[in-house]
């Protein structure tokens, strides 16, 4: 099966453990919306789907950007339910605090002090999901999303030259998003 990318831009996602477990809607500036897109991602009903990798670009205070790729290949410890990924990822801020260069911060988590343009470099035929997107879906295998917010214009500039491609006329959750993804490249 080919390998597939999804990035979700986290605009206000904190870059240091300064945050709880029960405050990521709060706190951790909607590490919610984020954790829900690895599960998304990455579960199965049994398992994990081994071919998906998932990028959360954490764009929030104090120190942005930092990249955290969740690797289905080579994930272990990871659980269906939000808080123990928020938990991996929580972990994974303390070990990276005052790090530059990427670390495996438990094994198929990898941080790494770069954004969306770098990210994009590394990652083939990337396309936007968009609410106002009218591209056809191709044989792209990177999807981009939003968190809670749309792009921002900064980051559209960066985009802007990329295929669109909308889910239908309902704006969606990222997560969600994601499993009609799946559920349209699975194929029947
Ligand atoms: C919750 S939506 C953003 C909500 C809204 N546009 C806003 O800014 O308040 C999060 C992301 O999911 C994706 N998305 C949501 N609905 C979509 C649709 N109908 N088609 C394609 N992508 C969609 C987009 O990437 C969007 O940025």
């Amino acid at each position: 099966m080919t390998e597939r990318n999804f990035v979700i831009i986290g605009h206000r996602a904190h870059t240091a453990a300064d945050w709880k477990l029960d405050d990521l809607c709060g706190g951790a500036g909607r590490l919610d919306v984020l954790v829900r897109c690895v599960t998304a991602s990455l579960w199965k009903s049994h398992g994990i789907r081994k071919e998906t990798n998932v990028w959360l670009i954490l764009n929030g205070p104090p120190n942005a950007p930092i990249t955290v790729h969740f690797s289905g290949e080579k994930i272990r410890y990871l659980n269906p339910d939000e808080r123990s990924t928020a938990a991996l990822i929580r972990n994974g801020l303390i070990k990276y605090k005052n790090q530059n260069d990427a670390l495996e911060t438990s094994p198929g988590i990898t941080m790494e002090r770069i954004g969306l343009e770098d990210v994009l470099m590394k990652l083939p035929n990337p396309v936007l999901l968009s609410e106002t997107g009218k591209d056809n879906i191709g044989n792209s295998a990177t999807f981009i999303l939003g968190d809670d917010k749309d792009p921002t214009e900064s980051e559209m500039k960066v985009l802007d030259n990329l295929p669109k491609i909308n889910l239908g006329n309902e704006s969606l959750l990222s997560s969600a998003c994601i499993t009609l993804i799946h559920h349209r490249l699975d194929g029947n």
